[in-house]
């Protein structure tokens, strides 16, 4: 079996790339990535030499590209290759829109064409828009994506159906919730906030810290990637979710508590235009139809995450350096000036 994965050196696409290796020794991946800032080769350098992995520095929007690998005997496309934080998004919209829809269609494009069997594309619970106190985003819910990351990964999504519908292409769509875990570009929540605060730095809480999101392992995502790859029905979408709801609040005193440190490190800061308030995954069609089960709870993921990051202090703090410091700056200067 030949897997072609994009965003194979990004945080769930390594973790992905590494699990399959591990799950199914005579499977060989052709990892595409364009290398963009949250592109990291370290994620994957435990399989530099695994004949069964190469690398292609590529971009998804790159319809040749994407022929020309495709062409070349891939059965099963797993698209993770995304612009994929909101924050940036609110700052350059363009660039989420030429990945996330026009790379997606350049790959569907090239699946067509190369009859593959199977075309997955990793999407977001964040296509759901946002929930008020009660209810959950289930498969049936309508996109009313409210951000220009999550509307692009709409797009995206819209684009996969039409595909299946109008060619017959073999497709799933996830829609995932949070993740966390190893390799997570510390720009997101959970890295942020450990790195900051081992730091001894002020943590930028958006608002009232009150908005709730549905928090996943990064491993339990890619098992459940792995079984909608084998077992997924064409044409359907799986949400997938572990049933973890927390307050932002909530994951950074977790955090704080476990690594010592005070909460007076806590800076509340002016509110993300957009925000969505709440989100929450109804995971029950894929535990039922394909029986997907998540093996960790928040609990002893939080606990395993805060130790990789210990254990890894070299890989953040060079990510920190080299790429992050102007861009963090930059998004998070004004809003500490509005400190609430
Ligand atoms: N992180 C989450 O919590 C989460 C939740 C649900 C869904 N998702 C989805 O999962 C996927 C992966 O998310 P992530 O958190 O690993 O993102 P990430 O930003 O860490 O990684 C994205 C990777 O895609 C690559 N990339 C970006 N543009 C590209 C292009 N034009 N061509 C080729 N490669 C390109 C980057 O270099 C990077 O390696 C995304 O599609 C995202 O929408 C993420």
């Amino acid at each position: 079996m030949k897997l072609l994965v994009t965003g194979g050196a990004g945080f769930i696409g390594s973790n992905f790339v590494l699990y399959m290796l591990q799950q199914h020794r005579d499977y060989e991946i052709v990892n595409v990535d364009a290398l963009t800032y949250a592109g990291n080769l370290e994620n994957i350098k435990a399989i530099e030499q695994n004949p069964k992995h190469t690398f292609v520095k590529a971009d998804i929007c790159d319809a040749a590209k994407m022929d020309e690998l495709i062409g070349q005997g891939v059965d099963i496309v797993v698209n993770f290759a995304a612009e994929s934080h909101v924050d940036r998004s609110i700052l350059e919209p363009d660039v989420f829109v030429k990945t996330n829809v026009l790379g997606t269609q350049a790959l569907l494009d090239a699946a067509k064409k190369h009859n593959v069997t199977k075309f997955v594309q990793v999407s977001t619970d964040e296509v759901y828009g946002t929930l008020g106190e009660t209810g959950l985003f289930t498969e049936e819910t309508p996109l009313t994506p409210n951000s220009p990351y999550s509307a692009s990964k709409a797009g995206g999504d819209l684009l996969v159906r039409a595909y299946q519908e109008t060619f017959g292409l073999p497709v799933n769509i996830t829609r995932c919730s949070n993740n966390y875990g190893p390799y997570q570009f510390p720009e997101k929540l959970i890295p942020l906030i450990i790195s900051k605060a081992l730091n001894d730095q002020p943590l930028p809480v958006y608002g009232d810290g009150l908005n709730i999101r549905d928090w996943l392992y990064v491993e339990d995502h890619c098992s459940a990637i792995d079984l909608v790859i084998h077992e997924g029905v064409n044409g359907e979408v799986y949400n997938i979710g572990g049933n973890n709801e927390r307050t932002n609040l909530h994951i950074i005193r977790t955090i704080l508590e476990q690594l010592g440190k005070p909460e007076s490190l806590i800076t509340y800061v002016q509110e993300r235009p957009g925000h969505d308030r709440r989100y929450g995954i109804d995971p029950a069609k894929i535990m039922t139809e394909l029986g997907w089960k998540p093996k960790h709870n928040f609990e002893t993921g939080i606990r395993e995450t805060i130790a990789w990051y210990l254990d890894n202090k070299e890989w953040w703090t060079r990510i920190q350096s080299v790429k992050y410091e102007p861009y963090y700056a930059k998004q998070y200067s004004q809003r500490f000036e509005g400190t609430q």
